[in-house]
């Protein structure tokens, strides 16, 4: 897969990618919640650090601020990294070994500018070999990664609501498709840390207390 990728391809802008499930709405399961703090970001990683395992791949989307790496803190401390987890912007990749027996590895492709660098951070090498990664634009390189992965999507949509946030996730590939109804019953209606609308609506936490 990635012979044809050493060459020159420019990375796409860092504008933010379109909401997940406005193209081929029906075909790809999204979920959209919103939470109202920081905290709700963090149930929200609790919920997907009980599913994830080795050899998974978590694409993060959203603009700077939108808690792409608060998402990453949570995610690893539910995974029992007991180091502190700092934004990976220049190092372009960490390395944290979890509880779960599997290294977490937090990647921050904002800076890149050709694919081909997405390449030589060998990260499909790396969970093949049982690691587990969260990447910050990752849709971005996504050519150079693994088709079958998490799409979360962090967005503030109300300006005047700071802590707000909607997340949408999204499976690709039959690992995540598979699971998709384990993440649903950690996140879909009923008792749980957020709402799911699985038609594209979306409520707060609070709408449903
Ligand atoms: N609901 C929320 N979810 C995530 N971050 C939040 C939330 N509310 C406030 N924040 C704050 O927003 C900032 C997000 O920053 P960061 O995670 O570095 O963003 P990014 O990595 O996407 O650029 C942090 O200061 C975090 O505390
Ligand atoms: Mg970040």
């Amino acid at each position: 897969m990635t012979d044809d990728l050493s060459g020159p391809v420019p990375l796409p802008d860092r504008a933010p990618a379109a909401p997940a499930g406005t193209a081929g709405a029906g075909q790809v399961p999204v979920l959209r919640l919103v939470v109202e703090d920081l905290a709700g970001t963090r149930r929200v990683a609790a919920a997907l650090a009980e599913v994830l395992t080795a050899g998974d791949l978590v694409l993060l989307t959203g603009d700077l601020g939108a808690g792409k790496t608060a998402f990453t803190q949570a995610l690893a401390a539910e995974l029992g990294v007991a180091e502190v987890v700092t934004s990976p912007t220049f190092t372009l990749v960490r390395h944290y070994p979890t509880e779960r027996g599997f290294v977490l590895l937090h990647a921050d492709i904002y800076r890149l500018e050709q694919l081909a660098e997405v390449v030589d951070l060998a990260l499909p090498e790396a969970l093949e070999d049982g690691a587990a990664a969260v990447v910050e634009w990752g849709e971005r390189g996504a050519p150079a990664l693994l088709d079958e992965h998490l799409s979360v999507t962090l967005a503030s949509p109300d300006p005047v609501a700071e802590t707000r946030r909607s997340i949408e996730l999204s499976p690709a590939g039959d690992p995540w498709v598979g699971r998709w109804p384990a993440l649903l019953a950690r996140l879909g209606p009923g008792p749980g840390p957020a709402v799911a609308v699985p038609d594209g609506g979306a409520r707060s936490e609070g709408d449903r207390r």
